[in-house]
C-alpha cells in the first residue's frame, strides 16, 4: 500500500493576517507550478484564513487547515468558530485533538468526538491528533491512552469518514521541547496505533489511513523519522514558522 505523505504546518496563535502574507511570498515560489509527492497543508490561525486563502487559493499543492472548530452548529457559543464557516475559506482540514486543546481547554474524547463529527457533517478532512505524556508513557501506559483516544475520538466514524481522516500520532513529550520520539519509539506508536485501525475499521482502512508524526520535527531528524513503514508525513510546529525550515523537511522527507 502506497500511502501518500502529508506534511501540514501547525502555527498555532502565530502569524495574524500580515505575517502569513510574508510567510506566503517566501514560499509561493517554491509551491506555484509545483507538484509535490505529498500533500501540504498549511494551519494558519482563523483570522488569518482569509489571507492564506487570498495568497494559496489557486496554488493547487497548497491545502489549507484550521486548527480547531466547535462541536455545535451555530447559536449562542461566545468566541466559537463552527465547521460550516471554515468552508468559506477555501479549508479542507481541521486540526482535532491537539493537546493542547486537550490539557489547556480541557477538550475530553467526548468533545473531541463530537467535533470529528461535526468536521465530517460538512465533509471537512480531520486531522486528528493523539498522543501520550511522559508520565503516561513512563507509567506503562501508552498502549492504554492511545485505545482510548482512538476508540472514543472515532467513535462512530463510517468507513468513508475514515478515508477522509489524518492521524497525527504527537507524543506530548516531544511537542515543542527539541526532543523527538526516535524513529523506533515513533515507529512502534504508528504501528500499534494502525493496529488499532485495523481492529476497529478493518484492514484495508488501517492499510490506507494516513499516519503523520509530530513533536518537534526538524529538517534534520525528518529523513529519519519518514523512512519508517508506518509514519507518512509530519506535523510541524516550531520548525513550520519560517517557509525555509518548513520546505526543508517536506524536501528531506520525501527524498526518505
Ligand atoms: P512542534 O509542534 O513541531 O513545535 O513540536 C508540533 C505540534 O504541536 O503539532
Amino acid at each position: 500500500m502506497i500511502r501518500r505523505p502529508i506534511f501540514a504546518a501547525n502555527w498555532k496563535m502565530n502569524k495574524g493576517p500580515s505575517e502569513t502574507e510574508d510567510f506566503a511570498r517566501a514560499l509561493l515560489p517554491h509551491v506555484q507550478h509545483q507538484t509535490f509527492p505529498c500533500d501540504v497543508v498549511i494551519a494558519p490561525p482563523f483570522v488569518s484564513l482569509a489571507k492564506a486563502a487570498e495568497m494559496f487559493g489557486n496554488v493547487t499543492s497548497v491545502a489549507l487547515a484550521a486548527q480547531n472548530c466547535s462541536q455545535f452548529d451555530a447559536g449562542a457559543y461566545t468566541g466559537e468558530v463552527s465547521a460550516m464557516m471554515l468552508r468559506e475559506f477555501y479549508v479542507h482540514y481541521v486540526i482535532l485533538g491537539h493537546s493542547e486543546r486537550r490539557a489547556i481547554y480541557g477538550e475530553t474524547d467526548e468533545i473531541i468526538n463530537a467535533k470529528m463529527k461535526k468536521a465530517r457533517e460538512v465533509n471537512l478532512k480531520p486531522i486528528f491528533c493523539i498522543g501520550e505524556t511522559l508520565e503516561e508513557r513512563e507509567g506503562g501506559k501508552l498502549e492504554e491512552v492511545l485505545r482510548r483516544q482512538v476508540t472514543k475520538g472515532l467513535e462512530g466514524f463510517s468507513e468513508k469518514d475514515m478515508a477522509d481522516t489524518v492521524i497525527a500520532y504527537e507524543p506530548v513529550w516531544a511537542i515543542g521541547t527539541g526532543v523527538t520520539a526516535t524513529a523506533a519509539q515513533a515507529q512502534e506508536a504508528h504501528a500499534f496505533v494502525r493496529s488499532l485501525i485495523g481492529e476497529n475499521f478493518g484492514a484495508d482502512t488501517a492499510a490506507r489511513i494516513r499516519i503523520q508524526y509530530g513533536g518537534s520535527v526538524k529538517p534534520n531528524n525528518a529523513a529519519e523519522l519518514m523512512a519508517c513503514p508506518d509514519i507518512d508525513g509530519a506535523l510541524i510546529g516550531g520548525a513550520a514558522l519560517e517557509a525555509p525550515s518548513f520546505l526543508a523537511i517536506i524536501q528531506n522527507g520525501t527524498a526518505a
